[in-house]
């Protein structure tokens, strides 16, 4: 697929059909995701891979738990229009999604939070060209219960930066219009 193509059919993808991703096109949309450029070539990455839906309903309860609670402190927090359905006992903030990916590294590598999230373009980039749907899913990376973050292998020192779904899709969804760029100024 060549570029323009390949960015255009990456969409945010929410509806998944009931199939599995094999594991080891999962490690290759990885591989192709530590492409990524970092700061000082640290590469501060790590991946944690989840496949059990049991899990992943588990953090979904947890994040949505803890987001709510993030609210009351903070009404006017930018995830307030999310309210109703994160109150929701039966929205799963991971949809139907066959596999889930988080992106993490360690909190104190400066650069983390740009060099996971440009790891993450590349994984979403990476699974589009593969034929695969992905949506990163900030709803579901709320996770602060110990017990929880060691069950996924989640280190004491690391952010979760990108969380993201992975499966076939249903179908790539229209693409949400986008506004023109907004060059501030070209100095010539
Ligand atoms: C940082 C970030 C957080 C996001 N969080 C969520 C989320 O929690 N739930 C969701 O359904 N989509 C989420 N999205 C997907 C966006 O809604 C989606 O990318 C946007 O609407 C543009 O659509 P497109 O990806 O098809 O271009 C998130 C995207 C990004 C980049």
């Amino acid at each position: 697929m060549d570029f323009r193509e390949l960015v255009k059919v990456r969409r945010a993808v929410r509806n998944f059909e009931d199939r599995v991703v094999p594991m080891s096109l999962v490690k290759d949309i990885i591989t192709d995701s530590c492409e990524a450029p970092s700061g000082s070539n640290r590469q501060p990455w790590s991946f944690i891979v989840i496949t059990n839906k049991n899990v992943m309903k588990s953090i979904s309860d947890e994040s949505k738990k803890n987001i709510l609670k993030e609210m009351e402190h903070n009404p006017s927090t930018s995830l307030s229009g999310y309210k109703a359905i994160l109150k929701d006992p039966g929205f799963n903030v991971f949809y139907n999604a066959p596999c889930l990916v988080y992106i993490a590294g360690p909190k104190e590598v400066r650069s983390v939070a740009v060099d996971c999230a440009l790891a993450a373009s590349y994984f979403m980039l990476s699974a589009a060209d593969r034929g695969l749907g992905t949506c990163w899913v900030d709803l579901g990376s709320a996770i602060t219960d110990p017990a929880l973050r060691t069950e996924i292998g989640l280190p004491e020192d690391h952010v979760i930066v990108g969380t993201i779904i992975l499966g076939y899709p249903v179908e790539i969804p229209e693409k949400p219009p986008r506004n023109e760029p907004n060059i501030l100024k070209i100095v010539p």
